[in-house]
């Protein structure tokens, strides 16, 4: 699962101008400001290439990154964000959903759960930590990652579980 080499492909606004390739990809999908891009910087390391920012709505297309010449990461709007238009979120959501329902290359089956900002996560309270929780309530559910890009916890991990899955 080691990452060698990172290339930005191109932004798309819809799945017909996404990259004509057979190779398979993942896409990071969630709510707007939940780290999604930070979580692929983290990933890739390459901080360069990904927007990220404080204010939710920053990425507004689809973002293909290949990596190691074998596998895209793609960067995705996040959704059920408040700072746009109307238009543009209805815009958004037909084309996020567009490409969900029309990329074939799209390893979707099965869906992991990210848990993104886990550093945030301080058992302040008694009783039971965050962690635990999370443990405990998705016990039975896809498989979950707990991540933070701002201490690495969960990239190896994460890693890890994106290079089995190529190979269903
Ligand atoms: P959209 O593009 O709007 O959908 O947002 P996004 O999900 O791509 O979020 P983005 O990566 O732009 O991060 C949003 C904010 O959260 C930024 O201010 C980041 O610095 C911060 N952030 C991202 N990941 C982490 C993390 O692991 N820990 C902490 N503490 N902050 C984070
Ligand atoms: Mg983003």
């Amino acid at each position: 699962a080691k990452i060698k080499e990172v290339e930005f492909v191109k932004s798309s606004n819809k799945p017909k101008d996404c990259p004509k390739d057979e190779r398979p990809e993942f896409a990071m999908l969630g709510r707007s400001n939940v780290g999604k891009s930070s979580l692929i910087i983290s990933l890739v390391k390459k901080k360069e290439v990904v927007l990220t920012s404080k204010k939710p709505g920053k990425t507004q297309l689809i973002n293909h990154f290949l990596v190691n010449k074998s596998w895209y990461i793609v960067d995705l709007p996040g959704y059920g964000f408040a700072n746009a238009s109307e238009a543009a979120r209805m815009d958004w959501s037909s084309f996020t959903k567009g490409y969900f329902l029309n990329r074939d290359t799209l390893v979707s089956i099965p869906i992991t759960f990210v848990f993104t900002k886990c550093d945030k996560m301080e058992g302040r309270q008694k009783g039971p930590t965050s962690h635990e929780l999370i443990r405990e309530n998705y016990k039975h559910q896809p498989p979950w990652i707990m991540t933070s890009s701002v201490s690495g916890l969960g990239r190896d991990e994460l890693l890890l579980h994106m290079s089995q899955l190529q190979n269903y």
